[in-house]
Order: C-alpha cells, then sequence, then structure tokens
C-alpha cells in the first residue's frame, strides 16, 4: 500500500520523508491557503524533496480553464499529477489531459457511480473522501470497497486512492479493502507506530536494561 501525505506543509513533507513514509504527497486549495504559500511555488519545492507523485488541484470549473491550468501545473515538474474536480467539465479534462499522457487525480468522489465515470475518463487515480461521508453518517469506508469490487470487476487500472482520512483505523480498513493508496495528515500516518503496550514494554526493558547493567557498546 502507498501512503501519501496530504500537505502542504513543507516541513511536515520533509520530516516523514526522512522516516522513509512518504510515497507522495496531495495537495487541495485549502491546503495551499493554509500554507499561506504560492501554489507554484510551494508545488515545485515539494516536488523537490519527494520523488513520488504530487497532486496538484486547479482552480477553474470550467473545461477549457481547466485544461490550461493542468498543463501549467504539469509544467512545473516531471511528478506532479494534475488534480481535478469530479463534476462533467472535470472528466472531459481528464480524458484530455491523460490523453496527452499527463497523471490526474480525480478528487471529491462521493459515490461509486463518480468513481466509474472517472475510471472511464482515464484517471490515473480517484479519489473518495472517506471522512466527509462519515462526517454526515454515512460510510466512507464501505464506499471504498463498493470501488474496489466495480474496478476489479472490469479490470480498470485507476488506483484508488483514500482520501479524507482521519483515523489510524481508516487506515487499517483501507488496507483490509485493498484500497491502492491512502493520503493522511502527517499526524495520522505517524500515530500508526503507536500502542499503548509498546510504550509500556519499553519502559519495563529500559528499567531492567538498567538494574541489570546492560551495556552493547
Ligand atoms: C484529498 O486529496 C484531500 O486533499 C483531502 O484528503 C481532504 O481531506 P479533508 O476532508 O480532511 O479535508
Amino acid at each position: 500500500m502507498k501512503f501519501f501525505v496530504d500537505t502542504a506543509d513543507v516541513d511536515a513533507i520533509r520530516e516523514l520523508n526522512d522516516l522513509g513514509f512518504v510515497d507522495g504527497v496531495t495537495t487541495n486549495p485549502s491546503l495551499i491557503k493554509k500554507s499561506g504559500r504560492d501554489i507554484l511555488e510551494v508545488t515545485k519545492e515539494i516536488c523537490d524533496i519527494v520523488d513520488g507523485p504530487v497532486s496538484a488541484e486547479v482552480v477553474a470549473l470550467d473545461y477549457d480553464a481547466m485544461v490550461n491550468e493542468g498543463r501549467k501545473l504539469a509544467k512545473i515538474a516531471d511528478n506532479v499529477v494534475i488534480k481535478l474536480p469530479l463534476t462533467l467539465d472535470g472528466l472531459k479534462a481528464c480524458k484530455t489531459l491523460a490523453s496527452e499522457g499527463h497523471k490526474i487525480n480525480v478528487t471529491l468522489c462521493f459515490s461509486a457511480n463518480q468513481a466509474l465515470l472517472a475510471a472511464k475518463a482515464g484517471a490515473t487515480y480517484i479519489s473518495p473522501f472517506i471522512g466527509r461521508l462519515d462526517d454526515i453518517n454515512l460510510d466512507g469506508v464501505d464506499l471504498i470497497e463498493d470501488i474496489r469490487t466495480i474496478y476489479d470487476n472490469y479490470g480498470y487500472e485507476t488506483e484508488i486512492l483514500a482520501a479524507s482520512i482521519r483515523t489510524v483505523n481508516h487506515i487499517t480498513e483501507c488496507a483490509k479493502i485493498g484500497a491502492d493508496v491512502i493520503t493522511a495528515p502527517a499526524n495520522v500516518i505517524k500515530a500508526m507506530a503507536s500502542h499503548v503496550l509498546t510504550d509500556k514494554g519499553l519502559a519495563q526493558f529500559v528499567k531492567d536494561a538498567e538494574e541489570a547493567g546492560i551495556k552493547i557498546v
């Protein structure tokens, strides 16, 4: 399973990348706003840090403008993935930009039918938003399962990029279902390493090592 970090904070990306857990990065206009940086500048900096795919999202809503913005974003670096919203114009732009050889992440997916259309439009990644479905009392993880079934039924190669991940349990569930990628905030990915019994066990080992005078070097 690939791990993308969902942020435009270069310090957080660098830290997680040094830990070896960054296969790629996703950004969106809200995350760019939070970073306080210019989109072209910060995307370039992220692409210099990370070898894997870096999603950068268009802000236009109509087909022609989306295609123009997408081409401009793709010029930033070879590992840029153009992120397009799941609208009819976005799907049309997906088809055009994919046919030019660009990688596309279709975002804001909330239904299996939307995911089916994105696959037919040639998307490299589909981003179903788990947390935002959970927020309105629907089951975001169920959507990942439905998309997995549909894509496998027809052999679509579009990768399921589970997004809007809020908890470590979301990641476990996505891994069980077979999502290709998760994108999550850095703190959620780091929290996967924590367990109360690990902390308790380690404290005991440290105590016993001190009491026994164990030295290795
Ligand atoms: C995905 O690409 C989005 O950037 C992101 O996962 C949205 O997450 P949120 O619902 O926590 O804002």
